[in-house]
């Protein structure tokens, strides 16, 4: 570690944690067409704590244009927050300063661009290692290549001559290659057939188990989300809204949103024993220009009231490691409408 970077560094106020977020804001300035035009800015990412251990996942869902994306800039150094602070590593480095320096690495949809078609596998997993010895750089390639299944003959090959699949465990190979402590995984297997996806997924928990590298895994897709990881936030126009253990994401969900999603994941509106009505929300989520005043979600709430429109929530711990940031939780449950009755009927 260089001298610069040892003054910038602050340890980790908790052992074991690698991914320290806090009320990290994110705002992109909108030109102005005139100068008497008021100056307006993009919410993108407003007001966001997280914090992650290694070995453990941390799922981020939400509709699009909510702030996954930005909330990944941010946390991979690639954009530094407006206010607020983001902190990687073991020893608490800020993101910005880590980016580069194999602490936090990332594997993003398609793996197609994310790889240089004019360098072999080798060369495309070996340039994450930074200046290591040849015989080194070897080995280490060799065996990330093993980790993700494939064989050192695809060491050789061009992207172009690989499947979609084969080019995202690349992608994983070149992520896990300089052992970071955190990998950001923003829609990593989005565009990947079921079949892929699964395979991939169990591919990320085994690399887990085995290295103990922590994960912030990105999808609007809730059902992976929930398939790997530990704990979930759900963004709503730049904040979260609920962050609970994946557990609570089976009845115990207590945001009208988070609730709403939840609801209409194909695979348990068959659950006869329980049935799940199905919430349609209306509308389009508000601009992130303009946010609202009072409650975020107030235009598409099912159960919204005066007081939401008026008075933002803040986030607040309904229970143990599980935050919610709503008037009114649990009111709207995937067991039905409102208990208050004035919840929005379901829709086939
Ligand atoms: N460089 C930028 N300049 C202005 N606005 C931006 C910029 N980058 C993102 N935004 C805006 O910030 C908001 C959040 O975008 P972001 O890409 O983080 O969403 P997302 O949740 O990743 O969406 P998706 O699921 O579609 O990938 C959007 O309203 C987007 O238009
Ligand atoms: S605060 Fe009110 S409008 Fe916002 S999610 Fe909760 S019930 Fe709905
Ligand atoms: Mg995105």
């Amino acid at each position: 570690m260089t001298d610069d970077r040892a003054r910038v560094t602050t340890p980790a106020e908790e052992p074991g944690v690698v991914l320290d977020v806090r009320d990290a804001v994110r705002h992109y300035a909108l030109r102005r067409r005139s100068l008497r035009e008021p100056r307006r800015s993009v919410h993108a990412v407003d007001g966001v704590s997280i914090q992650l251990r290694s070995g453990r996942t941390l799922g981020i869902v939400g509709e699009s244009g909510c702030g996954k994306s930005t909330l990944g800039r941010l946390i991979t150094g690639l954009e530094t927050p407006t206010t607020g602070s983001v902190k990687v590593g073991a020893d608490g480095t800020p993101a910005a300063v880590a980016s580069g320096s194999g602490t936090v690495q990332a594997v993003f949809q398609d793996p197609a661009s994310a790889l240089d078609p004019r360098m072999r596998v080798r060369e495309s997993i070996g340039e994450a290692l930074g200046r290591v010895g040849k015989d080194e750089r070897e080995r280490r390639v060799g065996e990330a290549l093993a980790a993700v299944g494939l064989t050192s003959e695809f060491g050789s090959r061009y992207p172009h001559e690989l499947s979609g699949g084969q080019q995202q465990r690349v992608c994983i190979a070149r992520a896990i290659v300089d052992e970071p402590d955190l990998i950001l995984l923003d829609e990593a297997v989005s565009s990947l057939d079921a079949s892929l996806q699964a395979q991939i997924l169990d591919l990320l928990e085994r690399l887990q188990r085995e290295t103990g590298t922590a994960y912030v895994f990105i999808s609007h897709d809730l059902r992976a989300v929930r398939q790997v990881s530990h704990s979930v936030a759900v963004m709503y126009l730049g904040q979260v809204v609920e962050q609970a253990p994946a557990e609570a994401f089976d009845r115990g969900l207590l945001h009208p949103y988070a609730v709403a999603l939840r609801s209409t994941e194909p695979q348990i509106l068959d659950d006869e024993a329980d049935p799940i009505e199905r919430i349609v929300l209306r509308g389009e989520p508000p601009s992130a220009v303009n946010p609202p005043a009072g409650c975020r979600f107030a235009p598409r709430c099912p159960i919204v009231d005066d007081h939401c429109r008026r008075i933002a929530p803040d986030l607040v711990e309904a229970a143990s490691d599980h935050l919610v940031r709503c008037h009114k939780p649990g009111e709207l449950s995937l067991s039905g409408v409102a208990r208050t009755g004035a919840g929005m009927p379901a829709e086939a």
